[in-house]
C-alpha cells in the first residue's frame, strides 16, 4: 500500500531540456522472467527500478532465481533453464502489476508445482479470466476468486497442452500468457489476435533462442526449446516519454529532447496521434537496442488540433490515452476517443478518472461507453484533483497542470513508482531548464 502522499504542481512558463526516462516496463519484466527462464547468466542494464518490475523480481527470487546488481545500472540473473524453478514457500505478491500477475500465469501454469498469486487491492479487483480460461483450456488448474476471475490465485501446475487460441481482445499480456505456456509443454502453441498488441514477448523471447514466429494476426511457438542467457540493453519507455512529449507540445515555448526511447511500431501510436494532431516531433539517430527499434526525440511546442482516435490505433497507444486526452484539452476542436473499452479495466477506470478530473479543472470532457469525447481549448483552471491510486493518471493530471491557468493539488502520487520513479524531480528539471 502506497502512502498517500499529495503534490501540488504550477504552471510553467517553457520547458527546456535534455532528459533520459527509465526503462521500459514491459521490456523489463520480460527480461527478467525470460532470463531465469533461460539456461546460463543474463546480464540487464537499462532496467526499470520500479515498483511493477521489482515485483517480478522477487516472484523469481521466491522461485529459486538467483539474481544480483553489481553495479547501478546492472542487474545479473543465473537463469535455471524451462525446468529449474522451485515452488515458492509461500504466496506471491504481484502488487499493483498486471503484467506480472498475468505473465506469471502462463509461465507457473506449466511448472509441476503449487503456487498462490495475489496483489494489491486493485490488481485484486481487475479481471484475470482472460488469461485463465485459455490457459484452462491448455490443461491448467488454476482457481481464483469471484468464479474464477480474480486474484488470490491457486495454480497447481504441469501437465499442459498446445493450444491454438483466438483472443477476442487485443491483450500482450494474454498473448504472452499463452505463449509461455505453450513455449514450456508439447507440441506448437498458437494465439491470434484481433489487432496487434505490443510484440516485445515475441521479439525478446526469439532474441534468447525460442523457436517462435510471428505473422499476421498473430504468433506462434514450438515447445520445448530451452532458452540461453543473453545481454539485454533496455530502451527508455516511450510510455514515460509520453507525459514529456505532450507537455513539450502544450507549454508554449518548449524544445525538450528525450534520449533513448523505444519506438517500437506496437507501442508508437502516441507519437503517430500526437503528429496527426499537429505535434512537431521529430526522430533523430534511429537505432535497434536488444532487437528493439530506439530513437532519440525533439518536441517543440506546437498548435494542437483535434482528431478522431480508435481502431488498430489503440492498442498501439493504449497506456498514454490518458496524457492524450490531456493534450485534446489544449487543442483546437473536438477529439474522439473510441474502441478503447479496456481503459475500464487498468489500474483504475481511465476513462472515468480522466473525464472527472480534467472536468474538475475545467476541460469540457464527455465520457463514452468505450472512450471519450475531448472539446479542446477551454484554459484549465486551477484545483484539487485525485489520481485514484493510478501511475499514469497522477502523472496525466501533472501534465496538465503544466498548461493550466493556476496550481492543480493532487491527491495520492506515490503510485508514480510503479513505473516512473524520479518523474517530479524530472518535471522539475525541465521545468526550470
Ligand atoms: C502490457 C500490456 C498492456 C498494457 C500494460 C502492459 C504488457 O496491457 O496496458 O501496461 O507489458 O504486456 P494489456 O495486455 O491488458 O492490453
Amino acid at each position: 500500500m502506497h502512502k498517500l502522499e499529495s503534490r501540488t504542481v504550477v504552471p510553467t512558463k517553457g520547458l527546456h531540456g535534455e532528459i533520459v526516462v527509465p526503462g521500459d516496463k514491459s521490456i523489463s519484466h520480460r527480461a527478467i522472467m525470460f532470463a531465469s527462464l533461460a539456461q546460463g547468466k543474463s546480464r540487464i542494464r537499462g532496467l526499470l527500478r520500479g515498483e511493477d518490475c521489482l515485483s517480478t523480481l522477487q516472484a523469481f527470487r521466491s522461485l529459486g532465481i538467483e539474481a544480483i546488481e553489481p553495479a547501478d545500472d546492472e542487474l545479473i540473473i543465473q537463469g535455471r533453464g524451462l525446468a529449474g524453478l522451485q515452488e515458492p514457500t509461500d504466496i506471491i505478491d504481484c502488487g499493483n502489476s498486471g503484467t506480472t500477475m498475468r505473465l506469471m500465469c502462463g509461465i507457473l501454469a506449466a511448472q509441476p508445482f503449487f503456487s498462490i498469486l495475489t496483489g494489491d487491492e486493485y490488481l485484486r479487483k481487475r479481471p484475470m479470466g482472460r488469461v485463465i480460461n485459455p490457459l484452462s483450456a491448455m490443461g491448467a488448474k488454476i482457481l481464483g476468486r469471484d468464479d474464477n476471475s480474480k486474484a488470490p490465485l491457486a495454480i497447481d501446475g504441469g501437465g499442459l497442452k498446445s493450444a491454438e487460441y483466438y483472443s477476442p481482445i487485443a491483450s500482450a499480456q494474454v498473448k504472452s500468457a499463452v505463449l509461455l505456456a505453450g513455449m514450456q509443454g508439447d507440441g506448437t502453441t498458437t494465439v491470434y489476435e484481433p489487432h496487434l498488441s505490443r510484440d516485445h514477448s515475441e521479439r525478446m523471447l526469439r532474441y534468447f533462442g525460442a523457436d517462435l514466429e510471428s505473422f499476421p494476426g498473430g504468433a506462434r511457438v514450438n515447445g520445448r526449446v530451452e532458452l540461453t542467457g543473453q545481454e539485454v540493453v533496455v530502451p527508455g519507455d516511450i510510455s514515460s516519454a509520453a507525459f514529456f512529449l505532450v507537455a513539450g507540445l502544450i507549454v508554449p515555448d518548449s524544445v525538450l529532447l528525450l534520449r533513448n526511447v523505444g519506438i517500437n511500431p506496437t507501442r508508437s501510436g502516441v507519437i503517430d496521434i500526437l503528429q496527426q494532431m499537429g505535434g512537431s516531433i521529430e526522430l533523430l539517430n534511429q537505432r535497434e537496442l536488444s532487437g528493439e527499434p530506439v530513437a532519440d526525440l525533439l518536441i517543440k511546442s506546437s498548435h494542437l488540433c483535434g482528431i478522431e482516435i480508435g481502431g488498430e490505433m489503440i492498442p498501439r497507444a493504449i497506456d498514454e490515452l490518458p496524457v492524450v486526452s490531456v493534450a485534446a484539452a489544449f487543442a483546437e476542436g473536438v477529439t474522439t476517443i473510441r474502441d478503447a473499452k479496456e481503459l475500464r479495466v487498468k489500474e483504475t477506470d481511465r476513462i472515468a478518472a480522466m473525464c472527472e478530473c480534467l472536468g474538475t479543472l475545467g476541460a469540457e470532457i464527455e465520457p463514452l461507453n468505450d472512450g471519450m469525447r475531448i472539446v479542446g481549448g477551454k484554459r484549465l483552471t486551477g484545483g484539487q484533483v485525485s489520481s485514484f491510486g493510478d501511475h499514469r493518471i497522477a502523472m496525466s493530471l501533472a501534465v496538465a497542470t503544466l498548461g493550466a491557468a493556476a496550481e492543480v493539488k493532487i491527491l495520492d502520487t506515490a503510485c508514480t513508482e510503479t513505473s516512473f520513479p524520479g518523474f517530479w524531480e524530472l518535471l522539475i528539471q525541465v521545468a526550470k531548464g
